[in-house]
């Protein structure tokens, strides 16, 4: 039996911002980081909370947020005593807040207060997940929290907010959608309503992420790049992730590499993987996971005549996407050492398996699997 439960409002398109000026006599505590204030962007928010609001600004947060910033942030919570709390920002921002708020319901003893998600990237899809990646800078180890108490009771999702994402990053966090979305997919807790979310957001990103990437200004595409991330994010909040994101989690700390890109060096090894895919033309069986990615490609308009051919085109059309996002696609273009990838692989791997959303993955992988996707990622 499954149960799938929506608790997030979702105020989407453009304007939807304006949600903001409904709110009268609150606290509010707004999580940031140091970018939306330097920018200015974090202006938007004032010119539409109303006077009779206080707020106090955090905005400390730094991508892959360490556990010493949620720390900070729980006791400047427990001190402004907060009717309500927004974080504005991309995943990292989001996912910080959402630690603060369940250690200080834990730790203060504080009550359960209205929490907004308002993204400005367009990838994690934070703001309808009840997962927060939270990092150990000095173990170089993430952790994902998982919890239906973090989850926002509303998502602003406002394209004005992602215009200014520069291209690289919208390429990094529209690959992250993509993962979520294909992992979601093929994930061992997948159902037909996770089906459809992942299957939307998949076709989502390989129409519009081009378009968002070459110009930051077309609003539609970045309209349709952010409903992509939260319908990923809803998609894999029901049927979680797989060994992709697990071992982003583990490599993508090592390594010093942006979570969504890390994700995009991993995800033609991992379909390969998963779909136990051998070149050439043989007609041996394939397992089901290869006919899943299958569908996908028939959805995108792919040739799949068979399952075999469909996921040599669902990876095709991955790399080209690559190229066309002039994104690394070998780990020895992001400057990793071969040596230093040796000597950790065996660490990662074990690490990878620890992680949680590698319980959901379609194909059970051990060590040397995970070594031999690594080594696959170095050359390319
Ligand atoms: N909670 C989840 O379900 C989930 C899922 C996937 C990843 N994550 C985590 O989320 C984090 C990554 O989040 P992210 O990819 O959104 O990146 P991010 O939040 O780390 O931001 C990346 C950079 O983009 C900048 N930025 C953000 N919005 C901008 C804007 N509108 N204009 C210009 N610059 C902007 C930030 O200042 C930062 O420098 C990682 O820690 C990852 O592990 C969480
Ligand atoms: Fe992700």
């Amino acid at each position: 039996m499954d149960k799938i439960s929506m608790k997030t409002d979702i105020y989407l398109g453009q304007g939807a911002l304006d949600r903001l000026m409904e709110w009268r006599n609150q606290r509010i505590f707004i999580v940031t980081d140091p970018f939306m204030v330097k920018s200015g962007m974090i202006n938007m928010l004032f010119e539409r909370l109303h006077e009779s609001n206080e707020q106090y600004i955090f905005s400390n947060i730094v991508p892959d947020p360490p556990i010493e910033i949620v720390t900070e942030g729980v006791e400047a919570l427990g001190a402004f005593q907060a009717d309500r709390m927004i974080a504005i920002g991309g995943g990292s921002a989001i996912d910080a807040a959402k630690a603060m708020k369940i250690f200080a319901q834990k730790i203060l003893n504080q009550h359960d207060m209205p929490f907004v998600a308002i993204p400005t990237t367009s990838g994690t899809g934070s703001e309808v997940t009840s997962f927060s990646v939270i990092s150990d800078k000095k173990k170089n180890i993430k952790y994902p929290l998982v919890s239906d108490d973090m989850l926002p009771q509303e998502a602003i999702l406002d394209p004005e907010l992602v215009k200014s994402v520069p291209d690289f990053i919208t390429a990094d966090t529209g690959m992250d959608v993509l993962t979520h979305a294909l992992e979601a997919y093929v994930s061992t807790k997948a159902n037909d309503i996770s089906d459809a979310l992942a299957e939307k957001a998949i076709k989502l990103v390989f129409a519009y992420l081009p378009r968002a990437y070459k110009d930051g200004n077309d609003l539609e595409a970045r309209e349709k790049m952010h409903n992509a991330s939260c319908l990923a994010g809803m998609a894999f909040n029901i049927a979680s992730l797989g060994l992709n994101h697990g071992i982003a989690h583990v490599a993508g700390a090592k390594f010093k590499i942006a979570h969504g890109r890390m994700n995009s060096l991993l995800l033609p090894h991992v379909i390969e993987f998963n779909a136990d895919y051998k070149p050439g033309y043989g007609k041996e069986e394939s397992n089901a996971a290869a006919v899943r990615y299958a569908e996908i490609s028939k959805s995108l308009g792919l040739s799949a005549p068979n399952p075999k051919s469909g996921v040599r085109s669902l990876v095709q059309a991955i790399k080209q996407l690559q190229k066309q996002l002039r994104m690394p696609q070998s780990l020895r273009e992001c400057n990793v050492d071969e040596a230093l990838l040796e000597e950790m692989s065996a660490s990662i791997a074990e690490g990878a398996l620890k992680d949680g959303c590698t319980a959901t993955n379609p194909r059970v992988p051990v060590v040397s699997d995970i070594v031999g996707i690594l080594n696959k990622m170095f050359q390319y």
